[in-house]
């Protein structure tokens, strides 16, 4: 089975979203991101493909969708079942970057979450998941202040039961 891991920014409400957008800009964040996913496949939903201004480079895409995407460099899949024989079939660190609906799917199977927790409260529609913090040993990566917003990296691995 691939090593499933969730990496997500969220603020103090687990704010994910905002109509279909992220809603805080943190360049260091995003590099952050792009450090951690470079050269991995990356498991998203459609809304999220909508999202993203352009496919992002050296990272395999896989949308869970019911929509055809016709792009020779997205892997798609109609049904969650699937998606998770194909992870299933793989041993390698598998990125899943969200939405809220993949991240709630993907949460019981995840080994790790990568969350930026943003110390900051806003306007979302879309939520990160409830998860129970006591099922996991919690490392603080690091602390960061960008455009006057704190926020810290964090590394939630899961406990071994
Ligand atoms: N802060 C962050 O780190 C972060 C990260 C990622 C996204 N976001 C934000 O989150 C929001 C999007 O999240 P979201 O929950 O609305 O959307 P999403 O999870 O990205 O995508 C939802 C869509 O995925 C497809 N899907 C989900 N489960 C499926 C299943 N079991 N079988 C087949 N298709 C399935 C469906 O698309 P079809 O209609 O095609 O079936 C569904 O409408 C945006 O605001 C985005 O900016 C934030």
């Amino acid at each position: 089975m691939a090593y499933l891991t969730i990496i997500a920014a969220i603020g103090q409400n687990k704010e994910l979203g905002y109509k279909n957008a992220l809603i805080w800009s943190l360049p260091n964040d995003l590099r952050f991101f792009k450090k951690q996913t470079e050269h991995k496949k990356i498991v998203m939903g459609y809304n999220t493909f909508l999202s993203l201004p352009k496919l992002l480079p050296n990272r395999k895409h896989i949308v869970l969708t019911s929509h055809k995407i016709l792009h020779p460099e997205v892997l798609c899949f109609s049904s969650f079942n699937d998606l998770f024989n194909y992870l299933n079939s793989l041993s390698e660190e598998v990125m899943i970057i969200g939405g809220a609906s993949i991240y709630q799917l993907f949460l019981p199977y995840s080994q790790e979450l990568l969350l930026t927790l943003i110390q900051q409260q806003a306007l979302a529609d879309t939520f990160f998941p409830d998860f129970n913090e006591a099922l996991y040993e919690k490392q603080l990566l690091d602390e960061q202040n960008e455009n006057g917003i704190t926020y810290q990296h964090v590394r939630y691995l899961k406990k071994s039961s």
